[in-house]
C-alpha cells in the first residue's frame, strides 16, 4: 500500500508558524515521525508540500498511490478547483487539519473539500496524519454513502 501525504500552503512553515496552534515541530520532523510510524505499520508513504493551488491540483492529477492524506491549508475553505481535482481520480482522500477548524475563525469553519473526501480529521495536531494512515491501513472508511 502506498499513501501520498500532501500538505498545502504555509505548512512548510511549521515550527515557526503560530506554534501555539500548529506546534513546534517542523514539517521535516513531522514527516520523519510519520515515516517511522508508517514503516512500523508496513505501509509506504510519499510526502509532498506545495504552496500553490495549481501544484496541489497537478499532484492530485498525477500521483500514483492507493490513498491520499490531504491538508490543503487555507485552500480547504474555498478551493473548488482542488475539490474538482479530488473528484478527477478514483483515489480515496482523507482530509486532515492540525487544528480544530470548527472552533476557529468563521472562515475556517467550513471546508469545501470534506464532501468529496472519505472523512475529515481535525484538531488532533500531527497525530491526525497517523490516524488517517490507520484508517487506510485498516480499511475503516466508507466509500459510498
Ligand atoms: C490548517 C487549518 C487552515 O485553516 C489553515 O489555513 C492552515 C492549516 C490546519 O492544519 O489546521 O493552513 O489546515
Amino acid at each position: 500500500m502506498l499513501i501520498a501525504i500532501i500538505n498545502g500552503p504555509n505548512l512548510d512553515m511549521l515550527g515557526e508558524r503560530e506554534p501555539g496552534i500548529y506546534g513546534k515541530q517542523t514539517l521535516t520532523q513531522v514527516n520523519e515521525d510519520i515515516a517511522k510510524f508508517a514503516a512500523g505499520e508496513g505501509v509506504n508513504v510519499e510526502f509532498y508540500q506545495f504552496n500553490s493551488e495549481g501544484d496541489i491540483i497537478d499532484c492530485l492529477h498525477n500521483v500514483f498511490c492507493d490513498g491520499i492524506i490531504l491538508n490543503a491549508g487555507a485552500y480547504s475553505h474555498y478551493s473548488y478547483a482542488i475539490k474538482d481535482a479530488i473528484t478527477c481520480r478514483n483515489i480515496p482522500v482523507i482530509e486532515v487539519h492540525l487544528s480544530n477548524i470548527y472552533k476557529r475563525d468563521e472562515f475556517r469553519r467550513k471546508s469545501v473539500l470534506t464532501d468529496v473526501c472519505v472523512g475529515i480529521i481535525s484538531g488532533f495536531s500531527t497525530l491526525g496524519y497517523k490516524l488517517a494512515l490507520q484508517a487506510f491501513i485498516s480499511g475503516n472508511y466508507i466509500l459510498e454513502e
